[in-house]
């Protein structure tokens, strides 16, 4: 197995949770690995907050690739999770030739939207040797079917559902599983039934990691901040001044 995925892989039975967040360039994965972020996720949300798409559903295998190359070149340490795009990975023998494509880029390992329905990929990307990691719980690659989105796990069926899902991916072979948007006691019961690590994004605190897409944190993208995300710098508005200082410097002929 790949070293560099070690800390990820052992952090559930060290009891130790796993920081992951988003990065999609060159500087702020260097940044982000040089902070001690402990995993670099390359995620579609890359289409929203790099590309102005309206949501995940636009982004490319072209566009993936070229943004993990980047966040690969900039980590020296943390792992690279890199998203397969919606489509890339429709049938089992699609996904196995698009995962290869993402770990040639320089990912340490993929991740893909789906739980039961999408065993029969995660066993055929994992039995290729490639590690991959689940997302289960709300799906932005399907927001536009599910109209929204929406807190998953709500009702006692519900919550089974994501759990058999959460169990489905495991034995199929995922290396962790994400949960978005699933309700704190759905995560935390999901969380004890695996051995895999949960990392969550507003699925409570008891998942055993906390991922978050990067410009929520550092208010990189002032226009939306998801309610869960609780940013910790406003890099947007440190952005906007710097830049109308340096209007205001060029324009009194300064230079
Ligand atoms: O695309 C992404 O950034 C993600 C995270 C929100 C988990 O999948």
């Amino acid at each position: 197995m790949n070293p560099r995925l070690e800390p990820l892989l052992t952090a559930k039975a060290r009891g130790c949770k796993v920081a992951m967040l988003t990065a999609y360039d060159y500087p702020t994965a260097r940044l982000l690995d040089e902070a001690g972020v402990d995993v670099l996720l390359v995620g579609d949300s890359l289409g929203m907050v790099v590309l102005g798409y309206p949501d995940t559903t636009f982004v490319t295998m072209e566009e993936m690739l070229h943004h993990t190359r980047a966040v690969a070149r900039g980590s020296q340490r943390a792992p690279v999770i890199a998203d397969l795009p919606i489509h890339s990975y429709d049938t089992p023998e699609q996904a196995v030739a698009n995962a290869r494509r993402l770990m040639e880029a320089g990912a340490d390992a993929v991740k893909l939207e789906g739980g039961i329905s999408h065993s029969a990929q995660i066993a055929a990307i994992t039995r290729s040797g490639i590690p991959l990691v689940a997302h289960i719980g709300m799906l932005p690659q399907s927001v536009r079917e599910e109209g929204g989105y929406k807190i998953k796990g709500k009702t006692p069926e519900a919550a089974q559902q994501l759990l058999n899902d959460a169990l489905a991916v495991e034995a199929a072979g995922a290396i962790a599983v994400v949960m978005e948007l699933v309700k704190a006691e759905a995560s935390q019961a999901i969380t004890a039934a695996l051995r895999i690590p949960t990392i969550g994004i507003g699925s409570g605190a008891e998942c055993d990691g906390q991922v978050l897409v990067i410009h929520d944190l550092a208010g990189l993208f002032p226009w939306f901040t998801p309610r869960f995300a609780k940013p910790l710098a406003a890099a947007g508005a440190s952005i906007r001044e710097a830049a109308a200082a340096y209007v205001e410097r060029v324009h009194s002929g300064k230079a």
